[in-house]
């Protein structure tokens, strides 16, 4: 069955991008194979915890993924743009020379920093390249294809709509790999989890490929959580907009107006907590279930973590995941590091 959620590549969309451009562009859809009874599971065992959970690759639906690219663009919003600025200043000494690759991205988004890449490399190169993104939403793989398709006509693009810590399997062992995996999405996942998740990845890699991974970097608190509590309350906006992914999922109906944003740098932990307060007692049913989801008034739903690293963290990361550290760079105020990790 096919969920609103998880928007499906309309027919229109596979002629277009096919009949002009002898096939350049396709995409492989492995979210449709999980059941939805899987995600509904995933998300009713989260809202059951004592600490009710939701993971954060559910805050990517259409209007999601939309909310995000607004959030990239808020003045307090350092990631992105302090990430683009490390990627435009050594974008060409670490992608220039690559021919004949799969450049694989792990949560592609929107595409905008895979554009940084694709202009540094010379027009001869892209040629042999096929550029694969993932991404858990169908919405944002479809884009980026389209967009990027029109943008560079002779690339060869191959995108999977999946989630990267279960179907690494679905990315074919074809040529060698340089796998990019920006936006610090790594600081989504506990220090066990990236441990895990980088282990699955360098269990993929072969001598000579490579991971460049995007991870945002401990500063003065302040200035963290601006970024998570802006003034325009996009991130407000972004962070109610899962409960309509899990209503739209489990047939629930949270309604948005009885919960609060709260966003906070945890010292213990070096990370943003996102969280949704209830504002007064709630019993919501799932009619997929017909479990009832009670919480009290104050109780909170955690909808992400944001991990913060220094450098000796991302050196142990990389170590207890197998990984070896080529080189890191930084930006000038030592806000975000690309990090080059080999085999
Ligand atoms: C996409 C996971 C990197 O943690 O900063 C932005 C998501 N959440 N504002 C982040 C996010 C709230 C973002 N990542």
């Amino acid at each position: 069955m096919d969920k609103p959620t998880y928007t499906p590549i309309t027919k229109r969309h596979i002629e277009k991008s096919t009949s002009s451009l002898a096939q350049k562009i396709s995409i492989k859809n492995e979210l449709r194979k999980i059941s939805s009874e899987t995600l509904q599971n995933e998300i009713l065992r989260g809202l059951s915890a004592k600490q009710k959970y939701i993971s954060s690759k559910f805050f990517y639906d259409r209007r999601g993924s939309e909310l995000f690219e607004w959030i990239t663009k808020l003045p307090e919003y350092y990631p992105t743009k302090t990430e683009k600025s490390i990627l435009k200043e050594v974008g060409s000494k670490l992608f220039a020379p690559l021919q004949k690759i799969d450049l694989v991205e792990l949560g592609s988004g929107d595409c905008s920093k895979i554009s940084l890449v694709l202009d540094a490399i010379p027009l001869l190169n892209l040629k042999s390249l096929i550029y694969r993104p993932v991404d858990f939403s169908a919405s944002a793989v479809n884009g980026a294809t389209q967009l990027l398709n029109k943008r560079y006509p002779n690339l060869k693009i191959e995108g999977l709509v999946a989630d990267f810590t279960q179907h690494l399997d679905s990315l074919p062992n074809g040529q060698p790999r340089v796998i990019c995996f920006f936006g610090s999405t790594i600081g989504n996942f506990t220090p066990k989890q990236a441990q895990n998740l980088l282990s699955q990845i360098a269990d993929k890699m072969k001598t000579g490929d490579q991971l460049i991974m995007g991870v945002d970097i401990v500063k003065d608190i302040p200035t963290i959580e601006a970024a998570y509590n802006d003034s325009q309350r996009i991130t407000e906006a972004f962070n109610k907009n899962i409960l309509n992914v899990v209503n739209k999922t489990i047939e629930s109906d949270f309604s948005l107006i009885n919960f609060k944003h709260r966003a906070f740098f945890n010292q213990e932990h070096e990370r943003i907590e996102m969280h949704l307060v209830a504002k007064n007692d709630i019993a919501v049913k799932s009619n997929l279930s017909g479990q009832v989801i009670r919480m009290n008034a104050g109780e909170t739903i955690h909808t992400e973590n944001s991990y913060k690293y220094t450098e000796n963290k991302i050196k142990e990361l990389a170590y207890n995941s197998q990984l070896s550290v080529k080189d890191i760079f930084y930006d000038k105020n030592k806000w975000f590091a690309l990090v080059q990790l080999v085999k």
